[in-house]
């Protein structure tokens, strides 16, 4: 049976700061990621308000997709991808974030990536904020905490809007935005940075000024969204929603009460608000309980309502399991650990493998929102190894894309919209919660360890071959 429609768009995903490097370059100044450290499993990343000479800082190198751009592209297009997700980092385009004038080196920089993805066929999907503030916003501003940074991030959106208008049609407002519910968002999304110490700024959380600088990227989202209408009308605006399903350990009703409750406020309420354009009456009993305070200003109930995305996009890794009992083993995951489920098994980074949860989580999306559906992350962190010939049998990877991909056609069966698919990622880069480069999630393997050595040469690993088989059979040869 042919299911996936003609038009499918297959491909993958990367975001600046994990792989351009280049971080000085041109004209770009530091933005938020450039200030976290190498860490691993076992340590956490750390983020250091000056850079540090003893400390890593693994975006300043990244896999210098900035100078090799054309190499991993021509790659691309040889697994025959038809859409490749990327982030503009801010920083080069408006090095302070609060710049009157664009750089124009980093403007020139993305119509070179945009114009060779544009030779070979392939449509760019662009994150317009993939955890990628510039660093100047966060320590004069504390980031979105301070309502003056929506026109900035407006300021911006409507420049490379403008620029790349015949160039780039699909466009995601910002990376995993549904962070900011917790308080570890406080930096990567929001920017807010803890003053009180010089050396690591780590946040501490303040829930009424996290909560604040939240409605703050809501209303820059929905004003990027109406710019995006006004500058061409046929531009496609999506959220990203870090979707973390979850289940209830049992079927106690109370651990039923907790997961609706975990539910609505991490993965609906801010797609709620994007979708539907307004806050929706749980969200804002939580907010009340928890004491949080929002100003709302005239106005800006109107905007939620113009600036609603045309469709979802969300990223799909793993899921865990909730409840009110205590003493279960727990488990590690994509933004937020869980319980572990006995019967999913977990990847070596402690993620629970369930391609089933995907299908479980396409049709909830479907019967919540009713518009198109994009999953633009999805993949496999794994240690590669390359054997005495220089190959690279990643069949683990193989068969996690495999089986998700079987539960999108079953979605597909069941009418959900769902019309493109980008995996985590295009070719190995930083991972972003360890900073580590042997956490890979590519096609394309990178020369480039933890330490730094290696030269950077890209190699096809076997999914690479699989994936254009895909591609090819439009997901009918699995
Ligand atoms: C998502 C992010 O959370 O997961 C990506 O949007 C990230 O930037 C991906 O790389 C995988 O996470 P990690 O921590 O394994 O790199």
């Amino acid at each position: 049976m042919k299911l996936f429609p003609d038009n499918f768009l297959w491909g993958g995903a990367v975001a600046a700061n994990q792989c351009e490097g280049a971080w000085e370059a041109d004209g770009k100044k530091e933005s938020i990621c450039d200030h976290l450290t190498a860490g691993s499993r076992a340590k956490n990343r750390v983020f250091t308000s000056k850079i540090l000479p003893d400390e890593s800082y693994p975006s300043h190198v990244a896999v210098d997709f900035y100078h090799r751009y054309k190499e991993d592209i021509a790659l691309f297009a040889e697994m025959g991808f038809k859409v490749f997700r990327l982030s503009i980092a801010w920083s080069r385009i408006f090095p302070n974030g609060d710049d009157e004038i664009p750089n124009e080196e980093g403007l020139k920089f993305y119509d070179r990536v945009f114009d060779e993805c544009l030779k070979y066929g392939i449509e760019p999907m662009v994150t317009l904020s993939h955890f990628e503030i510039p660093y100047h916003l966060v320590k004069e501003y504390q980031g979105f905490s301070d309502r003056k940074v929506i026109d900035c991030f407006e300021r911006y959106v409507r420049c490379v809007m403008t620029r790349y208008k015949d160039k780039v049609k699909y466009w995601l407002t910002f990376n995993e935005i549904n962070f900011a519910t917790m308080p570890m968002g406080n930096l990567e999304v929001l920017g807010i940075m803890n003053r009180e110490n010089d050396e690591v700024a780590n946040p501490l959380d303040d829930i009424n000024l996290r909560f604040q600088a939240l409605h703050h990227v809501f209303l820059a989202s929905a004003r990027a969204v109406i710019a995006a209408k006004e500058i061409n009308p046929d531009f496609k605006v999506g959220c990203m929603i870090a979707h973390i399903t979850m289940y209830p350990l049992t079927c106690r009703p109370e651990d039923m009460l907790l997961l609706q409750e975990l539910d609505h406020i991490i993965n609906d309420f801010c797609a709620d608000v994007q979708v539907k354009g307004r806050y929706p009456g749980y969200a804002l009993r939580y907010l009340e309980e928890k004491g949080v305070n929002l100003t709302f200003e005239p106005g800006d109930e109107a905007v939620l309502r113009k600036g609603c995305v045309d469709f979802y996009s969300f990223s799909y890794y793993m899921s865990n399991c909730v409840t009110t009992e205590e003493g279960h083993t727990t488990t590690l995951g994509n933004l937020l650990g869980g319980v572990k489920n006995p019967y999913l098994e977990a990847t070596q980074w402690g993620w629970q493998v369930d391609p089933k949860g995907l299908l479980y989580t396409l049709n909830k999306i479907h019967d919540r929102y009713q518009v198109p559906i994009f999953i633009v992350e999805n993949g496999l962190g794994a240690v590669d190894v390359r054997d005495e010939n220089g190959c690279i049998h990643d069949d683990y990877r193989i068969n996690y894309l495999r089986q998700h991909i079987c539960e999108m056609e079953k979605a597909i069966h069941n009418k959900v919209d769902l019309f493109g698919y980008t995996v985590w990622s295009a070719l190995d880069i930083v991972s972003s919660g360890t900073g580590e480069m042997k956490k890979r999630y590519g096609f394309i393997y990178v020369d480039k360890d933890d330490e730094g050595n290696g030269t950077m040469e890209r190699f096809k690993k076997k999914s690479f071959y699989w994936y254009k088989k895909v591609i090819e059979s439009n997901g009918g040869d699995l």
